[in-house]
Protein backbone atom coordinates (compact mmCIF):
# COMPACT_ATOMS: atom_id res chain seq x y z
CA UNK A 1 0.00 0.00 0.00
CA UNK A 2 1.20 3.28 -1.08
CA UNK A 3 2.51 5.91 1.89
CA UNK A 4 -0.49 7.43 3.20
CA UNK A 5 0.27 11.20 3.96
CA UNK A 6 -2.92 12.54 5.13
CA UNK A 7 -4.40 12.70 8.51
CA UNK A 8 -4.87 9.75 10.63
CA UNK A 9 -8.78 10.54 11.66
CA UNK A 10 -10.63 12.97 10.30
CA UNK A 11 -13.73 14.97 11.17
CA UNK A 12 -15.69 16.67 7.77
CA UNK A 13 -18.79 18.69 8.15
CA UNK A 14 -19.74 16.89 11.01
CA UNK A 15 -23.59 17.61 12.81
CA UNK A 16 -24.91 16.29 15.63
CA UNK A 17 -28.46 17.17 17.13
CA UNK A 18 -29.65 16.23 20.45
CA UNK A 19 -33.62 16.99 20.45
CA UNK A 20 -33.38 20.83 19.35
CA UNK A 21 -29.79 21.62 20.38
CA UNK A 22 -27.53 21.38 17.66
CA UNK A 23 -24.20 20.17 19.69
CA UNK A 24 -22.07 19.98 16.77
CA UNK A 25 -22.62 22.13 13.58
CA UNK A 26 -20.53 21.17 10.21
CA UNK A 27 -17.48 20.97 11.83
CA UNK A 28 -14.25 20.07 10.59
CA UNK A 29 -11.23 18.60 12.41
CA UNK A 30 -7.49 16.60 11.57
CA UNK A 31 -5.30 14.62 13.46
CA UNK A 32 -2.13 14.20 12.11
CA UNK A 33 0.71 11.40 13.49
CA UNK A 34 3.56 12.61 15.58
CA UNK A 35 2.13 15.53 16.90
CA UNK A 36 -0.49 16.45 19.69
CA UNK A 37 -3.66 17.96 18.17
CA UNK A 38 -6.08 19.89 20.86
CA UNK A 39 -9.82 20.20 20.79
CA UNK A 40 -10.65 22.78 23.26
CA UNK A 41 -13.72 25.89 24.17
CA UNK A 42 -15.98 26.39 27.06
CA UNK A 43 -17.77 23.78 28.72
CA UNK A 44 -21.19 22.36 26.41
CA UNK A 45 -18.80 23.29 23.34
CA UNK A 46 -19.24 20.19 22.09
CA UNK A 47 -15.77 18.80 22.72
CA UNK A 48 -16.86 15.44 24.03
CA UNK A 49 -20.00 14.59 21.64
CA UNK A 50 -16.97 15.16 18.78
CA UNK A 51 -14.83 12.59 20.75
CA UNK A 52 -17.96 10.14 20.78
CA UNK A 53 -18.39 10.64 16.96
CA UNK A 54 -14.91 10.30 16.23
CA UNK A 55 -14.56 6.60 18.81
CA UNK A 56 -17.78 5.81 17.05
CA UNK A 57 -20.04 6.22 20.23
CA UNK A 58 -22.49 9.34 18.62
CA UNK A 59 -23.81 9.21 14.73
CA UNK A 60 -23.61 12.03 13.36
CA UNK A 61 -26.83 13.70 11.77
CA UNK A 62 -24.81 14.84 8.79
CA UNK A 63 -21.02 14.44 7.77
CA UNK A 64 -18.26 11.80 7.70
CA UNK A 65 -14.87 10.36 9.87
CA UNK A 66 -12.58 9.22 7.70
CA UNK A 67 -9.85 6.76 9.58
CA UNK A 68 -6.39 6.36 7.42
CA UNK A 69 -8.29 7.85 4.63
CA UNK A 70 -11.33 5.27 4.87
CA UNK A 71 -14.88 6.28 5.06
CA UNK A 72 -15.64 4.91 8.77
CA UNK A 73 -18.47 7.05 9.49
CA UNK A 74 -20.65 3.81 9.85
CA UNK A 75 -18.23 2.12 11.98
CA UNK A 76 -19.01 0.79 15.63
CA UNK A 77 -16.51 1.62 18.23
CA UNK A 78 -14.95 -1.88 18.43
CA UNK A 79 -14.53 -2.18 14.78
CA UNK A 80 -12.16 1.34 14.93
CA UNK A 81 -10.72 0.13 17.86
CA UNK A 82 -9.68 -2.57 15.90
CA UNK A 83 -8.38 -0.62 12.84
CA UNK A 84 -6.73 1.91 15.40
CA UNK A 85 -8.58 3.98 17.26
CA UNK A 86 -7.42 3.72 20.68
CA UNK A 87 -8.94 5.74 23.75
CA UNK A 88 -8.09 6.05 27.50
CA UNK A 89 -9.91 3.73 29.29
CA UNK A 90 -11.91 5.31 32.53
CA UNK A 91 -10.39 4.93 35.99
CA UNK A 92 -13.25 2.98 36.39
CA UNK A 93 -12.33 0.15 34.19
CA UNK A 94 -9.06 -0.45 35.29
CA UNK A 95 -9.03 -3.84 37.20
CA UNK A 96 -8.60 -2.68 40.08
CA UNK A 97 -7.44 -5.83 41.66
CA UNK A 98 -4.95 -6.90 39.39
CA UNK A 99 -1.67 -5.47 39.26
CA UNK A 100 -0.26 -2.72 37.13
CA UNK A 101 1.10 -5.07 34.59
CA UNK A 102 -1.60 -7.57 34.62
CA UNK A 103 -3.87 -5.26 33.61
CA UNK A 104 -1.49 -3.81 30.72
CA UNK A 105 -1.29 -7.77 29.75
CA UNK A 106 -5.03 -7.54 30.04
CA UNK A 107 -5.32 -4.94 27.54
CA UNK A 108 -2.65 -6.39 24.46
CA UNK A 109 -4.41 -9.13 25.04
CA UNK A 110 -8.19 -7.54 24.31
CA UNK A 111 -6.61 -5.89 21.18
CA UNK A 112 -5.03 -9.38 20.08
CA UNK A 113 -7.26 -12.34 20.30
CA UNK A 114 -5.68 -15.47 20.33
CA UNK A 115 -2.53 -14.41 20.06
CA UNK A 116 -1.45 -15.49 23.83
CA UNK A 117 0.14 -18.35 23.16
CA UNK A 118 4.06 -19.04 21.15
CA UNK A 119 4.92 -15.85 19.28
CA UNK A 120 2.24 -13.88 20.34
CA UNK A 121 3.30 -14.43 24.09
CA UNK A 122 7.10 -13.22 23.35
CA UNK A 123 5.28 -9.86 21.42
CA UNK A 124 3.05 -9.72 24.31
CA UNK A 125 5.81 -9.83 26.60
CA UNK A 126 7.93 -7.01 24.57
CA UNK A 127 5.36 -4.84 24.15
CA UNK A 128 3.98 -4.62 27.92
CA UNK A 129 8.14 -4.02 28.62
CA UNK A 130 8.00 -1.03 26.03
CA UNK A 131 4.75 0.54 27.74
CA UNK A 132 6.35 -0.15 31.12
CA UNK A 133 9.44 1.60 30.13
CA UNK A 134 8.17 4.44 28.32
CA UNK A 135 5.34 5.46 30.88
CA UNK A 136 8.08 4.93 33.65
CA UNK A 137 5.69 1.97 35.19
CA UNK A 138 8.68 -0.07 36.59
CA UNK A 139 8.34 0.62 40.06
CA UNK A 140 5.06 0.20 40.28
CA UNK A 141 4.29 -2.91 37.81
CA UNK A 142 3.68 -5.15 40.64
CA UNK A 143 1.27 -2.95 42.57
CA UNK A 144 -2.55 -3.36 42.83
CA UNK A 145 -3.92 -1.14 40.42
CA UNK A 146 -6.69 0.05 42.64
CA UNK A 147 -4.54 1.47 45.10
CA UNK A 148 -2.93 3.92 43.12
CA UNK A 149 -3.57 7.58 43.54
CA UNK A 150 -4.70 9.60 40.60
CA UNK A 151 -2.29 10.92 38.80
CA UNK A 152 -0.30 7.06 38.41
CA UNK A 153 -3.57 5.60 38.10
CA UNK A 154 -4.07 7.95 34.64
CA UNK A 155 -0.36 6.33 33.68
CA UNK A 156 -1.87 3.25 33.85
CA UNK A 157 -4.77 3.91 31.44
CA UNK A 158 -2.32 5.58 29.14
CA UNK A 159 -0.54 2.59 29.56
CA UNK A 160 -3.72 0.16 28.89
CA UNK A 161 -4.52 2.27 25.86
CA UNK A 162 -0.61 2.07 24.57
CA UNK A 163 -0.82 -1.88 24.61
CA UNK A 164 -3.31 -1.75 22.18
CA UNK A 165 -1.04 -0.37 19.21
CA UNK A 166 -3.46 2.69 18.19
CA UNK A 167 -2.55 4.37 15.55
CA UNK A 168 -4.57 7.38 16.87
CA UNK A 169 -5.59 8.23 21.05
CA UNK A 170 -8.39 10.18 21.67
CA UNK A 171 -7.89 11.35 25.50
CA UNK A 172 -10.85 13.32 26.70
CA UNK A 173 -9.81 15.63 30.02
CA UNK A 174 -7.04 13.03 31.05
CA UNK A 175 -5.91 16.08 33.36
CA UNK A 176 -9.13 16.09 35.34
CA UNK A 177 -7.90 15.30 38.73
CA UNK A 178 -4.31 15.89 38.54
CA UNK A 179 -2.39 18.21 40.60
CA UNK A 180 -0.05 20.85 38.61
CA UNK A 181 3.13 18.32 39.45
CA UNK A 182 1.03 15.77 37.93
CA UNK A 183 -0.26 17.48 35.06
CA UNK A 184 3.29 18.75 33.71
CA UNK A 185 4.62 15.16 34.08
CA UNK A 186 1.51 14.00 31.40
CA UNK A 187 2.27 16.68 29.29
CA UNK A 188 6.14 15.58 29.40
CA UNK A 189 4.55 11.72 28.43
CA UNK A 190 2.58 12.84 26.01
CA UNK A 191 5.55 14.96 24.01
CA UNK A 192 7.63 12.10 24.39
CA UNK A 193 5.43 9.36 22.82
CA UNK A 194 4.10 11.81 19.70
CA UNK A 195 7.67 11.53 18.96
CA UNK A 196 9.15 8.14 19.27
CA UNK A 197 8.21 5.77 16.08
CA UNK A 198 5.80 2.86 17.29
CA UNK A 199 5.60 -0.62 16.90
CA UNK A 200 4.92 -0.77 13.27
CA UNK A 201 7.56 1.86 12.40
CA UNK A 202 5.03 4.73 12.60
CA UNK A 203 4.19 7.80 14.51
CA UNK A 204 1.03 7.72 17.25
CA UNK A 205 -1.52 10.75 16.35
CA UNK A 206 -3.07 12.24 19.43
CA UNK A 207 -6.05 14.06 20.16
CA UNK A 208 -6.15 15.88 23.12
CA UNK A 209 -9.77 17.03 24.52
CA UNK A 210 -8.81 19.23 27.36
CA UNK A 211 -10.78 22.12 29.65
CA UNK A 212 -6.94 23.12 30.80
CA UNK A 213 -5.47 25.82 27.99
CA UNK A 214 -2.15 25.89 29.70
CA UNK A 215 -1.77 22.31 29.11
CA UNK A 216 -2.93 22.23 25.61
CA UNK A 217 -0.68 25.52 24.65
CA UNK A 218 2.24 23.53 26.26
CA UNK A 219 1.77 20.13 24.36
CA UNK A 220 -0.10 20.26 21.09
CA UNK A 221 1.05 21.53 17.30
CA UNK A 222 -2.26 22.03 16.37
CA UNK A 223 -5.36 23.47 18.05
CA UNK A 224 -9.34 23.58 16.97
CA UNK A 225 -11.99 25.80 18.92
CA UNK A 226 -15.41 24.61 19.37
CA UNK A 227 -18.03 27.18 21.13
CA UNK A 228 -21.71 26.32 20.76
CA UNK A 229 -21.30 23.49 18.58
CA UNK A 230 -19.01 25.50 15.92
CA UNK A 231 -15.06 25.57 14.59
CA UNK A 232 -14.20 29.15 15.55
CA UNK A 233 -10.69 28.52 15.24
CA UNK A 234 -7.69 26.83 14.04
CA UNK A 235 -4.11 26.89 13.95
CA UNK A 236 -1.15 26.76 15.78
CA UNK A 237 -0.46 28.21 19.66
CA UNK A 238 0.62 30.81 18.99
CA UNK A 239 -2.42 31.33 16.53
CA UNK A 240 -5.00 30.38 18.78
CA UNK A 241 -3.38 32.66 21.58
CA UNK A 242 -4.10 35.60 19.87
CA UNK A 243 -7.56 34.60 18.02
CA UNK A 244 -9.94 37.50 19.32
CA UNK A 245 -12.76 35.30 18.70
CA UNK A 246 -11.08 32.72 20.97
CA UNK A 247 -10.78 35.16 23.79
CA UNK A 248 -14.09 36.21 23.38
CA UNK A 249 -15.15 32.32 23.62
CA UNK A 250 -13.82 32.34 27.05
CA UNK A 251 -14.59 35.34 28.63
CA UNK A 252 -15.42 34.99 32.32
CA UNK A 253 -13.23 31.65 32.37
CA UNK A 254 -11.19 31.54 34.76
CA UNK A 255 -8.47 29.82 32.95
CA UNK A 256 -8.16 31.87 29.70
CA UNK A 257 -4.88 31.50 27.72
N1 LIG B 1 -26.56 12.83 25.48
C1 LIG B 1 -26.91 14.13 25.43
N2 LIG B 1 -28.21 14.49 25.37
C2 LIG B 1 -28.57 15.79 25.30
N3 LIG B 1 -27.70 16.81 25.29
C3 LIG B 1 -26.38 16.51 25.37
C4 LIG B 1 -25.93 15.17 25.44
N4 LIG B 1 -24.57 15.18 25.50
C5 LIG B 1 -24.21 16.48 25.47
N5 LIG B 1 -25.29 17.28 25.39
C6 LIG B 1 -25.27 18.74 25.26
O1 LIG B 1 -24.51 19.04 24.10
C7 LIG B 1 -23.68 20.18 24.32
C8 LIG B 1 -22.23 19.79 24.14
O2 LIG B 1 -21.85 18.93 25.21
P1 LIG B 1 -20.41 18.30 25.34
O3 LIG B 1 -20.01 17.72 24.04
O4 LIG B 1 -20.42 17.40 26.51
O5 LIG B 1 -19.52 19.60 25.65
P2 LIG B 1 -18.03 19.72 26.23
O6 LIG B 1 -17.43 18.37 26.29
O7 LIG B 1 -17.34 20.67 25.31
O8 LIG B 1 -18.17 20.34 27.60
C9 LIG B 1 -24.02 20.68 25.71
O9 LIG B 1 -24.99 21.68 25.59
C10 LIG B 1 -24.56 19.45 26.40
O10 LIG B 1 -25.46 19.81 27.43
MG1 LIG C 1 -16.55 17.24 27.84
Amino acid sequence: MAADTGPVLSARQVSVRFGGLHALEDVDLEVGAGRVTGLIGPNGAGKTTLFNVLSGLIRPVAGTVHLGGEDVTGWPPHRRGRGGVGRSFQRLELFARLRVEENLVAAWESAHPGAIFGRGRTERRRRVAEVVDLLGLGPIARRTAGELPTGLGRMVELGRALCTDPKVLLLDEPSSGLDHGETNQFAAVLRRLVAETGPAGRQLAVLLVEHDMALVMEVCSAITVLDFGRRIACGTPAEIRGDAGVRAAYLGESDVA
